[in-house]
Formats: structure tokens, C-alpha cells, sequence
């Protein structure tokens, strides 16, 4: 059996790289799903290859105004929410050291990925409450369970993002919405193998993966776990996806 027929799913950030392989993953495991993305062409390119219905809903998850109208589309379309994926996030070549990098680059990343979490939460747990519980999976990384230098923008970023899902894990338990993280390490997007190949630090790292590289499947795979009740009894987690990075 599909192992989320029934659910209904919004993932942020799908237009592209891991959300892309996680919304065609979901629709292909029987779940409705809403691919909430900023970039319209690439949102709607994905719910087309996921098919079973998926719609496209062209959002900005720094924008309160227009992450709420993405929740309320996608209960309005599907009759309720089940799965909050918070995906959509990402670092870039002008992080740094605390010292070095960009004032611009720490903000860029804490209103995407920070505060873009903390909003799709704010205004998607309500609705899952709502739809009588279910799960949230943020997107935290590696650099919030090691120590890896020249990247301190994302690093404060995810390290907030895995933080606040460990405390909504406790807050919103006896509504019976589970609350976990991703932590991925470097993983074969398009956009992460052009930042792999400029920079010596990321490529050390990635030469570093026990089990070769990770791919956008990798990650999806894990999403589908936290996604359906095979997780049931999980919460407050942060999953590294990480080729044993972490461990070696
Ligand atoms: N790829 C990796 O190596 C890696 C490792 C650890 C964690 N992650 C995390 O996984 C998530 C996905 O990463 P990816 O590599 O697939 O990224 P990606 O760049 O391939 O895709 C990100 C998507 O988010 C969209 N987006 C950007 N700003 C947005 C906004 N304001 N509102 C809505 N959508 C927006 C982009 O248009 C894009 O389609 C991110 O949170 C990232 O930090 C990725």
C-alpha cells in the first residue's frame, strides 16, 4: 500500500534540488501535494512530473502574508494538511567565517532559512491541528551537529532551525504534530555541485562521505520516513543524512 495515501503535504522550496525529488516521492507514495516555491516556472515544471493532482502555489516563505496563503490553498484544494516540509533554504559561495562573511549573506540566510521555518510553522501547525495532527519536517544540516569552518552564516541558521525543532517537538506533542529535522551533508543538487566546485573546503568534505556521494533521493527517502506513520513514535529528532560524515 502507498505508504502516505490519505496525507496531504506541502513542501517549500520544491521547485528545485531535494523538495523537487521529495514532492515527486510523496505523490508517487499517494499523498496530495502542494510544492510552494518562489520560482513559479520551477514549481509548477515539478508538480507536473509529480502528477496525482499536485498543484504548484507560487510562494515567499519570508513573507508571512503569502506563506499563509499557501497553507490556505493547499486545505482549500485538498480538504486538510498532514505534512509540513520546510525545504526551502540554502547557502552560498559568500558565506564565511563570522569574521569574514557578508552582513548581508547572515541576514539572506536567517530570513530564509530561520525565519522561513519559523513562518511556514507558524502558520502550518494551526491547520495540521486542525486536520487532527501529522508531522513537520524541517531542513537543518551537518553544520549543526560539527564543527565546519567558513560557512558561520548557515551554520547560526540551521543550528536555530534544529534548536526550535526540539522545542515545538514538546509544545505541540499532545496535538499530535511530530516536529523533526533533516541534516543532511553535501548532497548532489545543481546547485551544490557548482558551489563544491569552486571552494577546497567543501571539496575535502565531500571527499570525506564513507559511502560516496549523496543524491536528492537520499534526502527524500528520509522525508518519506518522517513523513508517515512508520515514524509515529518520533519526534524532536534531527536525522543526519550524512554518508557518515559526522562519525568519521
Ligand atoms: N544540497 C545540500 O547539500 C544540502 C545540505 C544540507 C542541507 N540542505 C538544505 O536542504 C534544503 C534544500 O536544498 P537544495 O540543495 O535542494 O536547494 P536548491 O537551491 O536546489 O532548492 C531550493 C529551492 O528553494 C527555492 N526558494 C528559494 N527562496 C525561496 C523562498 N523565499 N520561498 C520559497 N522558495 C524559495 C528555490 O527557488 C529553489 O527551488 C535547504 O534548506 C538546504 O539548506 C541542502
Amino acid at each position: 500500500m502507498a505508504r502516505l495515501a490519505g496525507k496531504v503535504a506541502l513542501i517549500t522550496g520544491a521547485g528545485t534540488g531535494i523538495g523537487r525529488a521529495t514532492g515527486v516521492l510523496f505523490a508517487r507514495e499517494g499523498a496530495r501535494v502542494a510544492i510552494a516555491e518562489i520560482d513559479a516556472v520551477a514549481g509548477e515544471e515539478t508538480a507536473h512530473l509529480a502528477g496525482h493532482g499536485a498543484i504548484a502555489i507560487r510562494t515567499d516563505v519570508t513573507d508571512e502574508a503569502s506563506m499563509e496563503a499557501a497553507v490556505r490553498a493547499t486545505a482549500q484544494q485538498f480538504g486538510a494538511l498532514h505534512i509540513l516540509h520546510n525545504n526551502a533554504g540554502g547557502s552560498t559561495a559568500q558565506d564565511n567565517t563570522v569574521v569574514e562573511a557578508p552582513i548581508e549573506e547572515f541576514w539572506r540566510v536567517i530570513q530564509l532559512d530561520l525565519f522561513g521555518t519559523f513562518l511556514g510553522c507558524r502558520v502550518g501547525i494551526p491547520e495540521i491541528i486542525r486536520s487532527g495532527g501529522g508531522s513537520v519536517i524541517n531542513m537543518s544540516s551537518n553544520v549543526a551537529l560539527m564543527g565546519i569552518p567558513g560557512r558561520d552564516c548557515y551554520t547560526a541558521a540551521k543550528g536555530g532551525v534544529a534548536a526550535i525543532t526540539r522545542s515545538m517537538a514538546v509544545e505541540f506533542a499532545p496535538q499530535r504534530v511530530r516536529v523533526n529535522a533533516i541534516a543532511p551533508s553535501a548532497t548532489m543538487t545543481e546547485r551544490v555541485r557548482k558551489l563544491v566546485a569552486g571552494n577546497a573546503a567543501l571539496t575535502r568534505l565531500a571527499e570525506a562521505h564513507l559511502l560516496g556521494l549523496i543524491e536528492p533521493q537520499d534526502i527524500a527517502d528520509m522525508a518519506l520516513f518522517l513523513a508517515s506513520d512508520e515514524s509515529r513514535m518520533v519526534t524532536g529528532q534531527i536525522y543526519p543524512v550524512d554518508s557518515g560524515v559526522t562519525i568519521s
